[in-house]
């Protein structure tokens, strides 16, 4: 069998396919603010996020040290493209301002989404995602220059609906989660499960 051929190009953008996840923050007004975010890893209680430097998200967890990280399912992308437009911040920075980002003070009420208390943080969990993740600032990776910093957080509490939890068990039911993926900036859903990998129920 012959191998693909392949070409060499240049993309506009290398987003080749993440889970969304709104990092839910508090300004020190306890003003709250909601931050799409595809560019993100766990690993154990560390979740690892890229943030852009000029974003309303990285000033308030800089203050606080401490976000939510809320993961939605594929069928609220539309909510999350109701606010993808915004900043919490104010003015817009130049390079937002020139793309067509606008300031709104309150994406809650924007994209629809409802604001819930955290137990261990200030920062609001987002009630309609069904996996919500409180969690304090490590630290933080980075310089300006790259014009993104990374994020280093450490998970304080995991709230999960109660459906997509097998029943009696502290494991995520993964035939009724629905994750939404940014891939080259298209929203995706409708994962499929292909195959369980040896170390599930261990
Ligand atoms: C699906 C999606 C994924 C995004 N991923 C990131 C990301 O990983 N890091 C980032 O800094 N901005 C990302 N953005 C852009 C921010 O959401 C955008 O800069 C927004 O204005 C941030 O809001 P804030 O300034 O209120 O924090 C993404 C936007 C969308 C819609």
């Amino acid at each position: 069998m012959s191998l693909p051929d392949t070409l060499t190009i240049s993309p506009s953008v290398l987003y080749f396919g993440t889970p969304v996840a709104l990092v839910g923050t508090a300004d020190s007004h306890a003003n709250a603010n909601i931050s799409p975010v595809s560019s993100l890893w766990a690993l154990g209680e560390t979740i690892v996020l890229g943030l852009g430097t000029t974003g309303c998200a990285l000033e308030n967890i800089h203050k606080t040290e401490e976000c939510t990280i809320n993961l939605p399912s594929a069928d609220l992308w539309p909510k999350i493209e109701a606010i993808a437009r915004t900043t919490g911040s104010s003015p817009v920075p130049p390079k937002k301002a020139a793309i067509g980002y606008i300031h709104h003070p309150d994406k809650f009420a924007l994209g629809g989404f409802t604001p819930v208390s955290s137990e261990t943080v200030p920062a609001p969990r987002i009630a309609e995602c069904p996996l919500q993740l409180e969690c304090r600032l490590s630290a933080l990776h980075g310089d300006k220059v790259r014009g993104f910093v990374l994020v280093d957080l450490e998970v304080t509490r995991v709230h999960a609906h109660r459906d997509i939890v097998v029943e009696g068990t502290r494991h995520i039911d993964t035939s009724r989660g629905h994750p939404l993926f940014f891939v080259f900036r298209e929203y995706f859903g409708d994962a499929r499960p292909l195959g369980r990998n040896f170390r599930v129920g261990r």
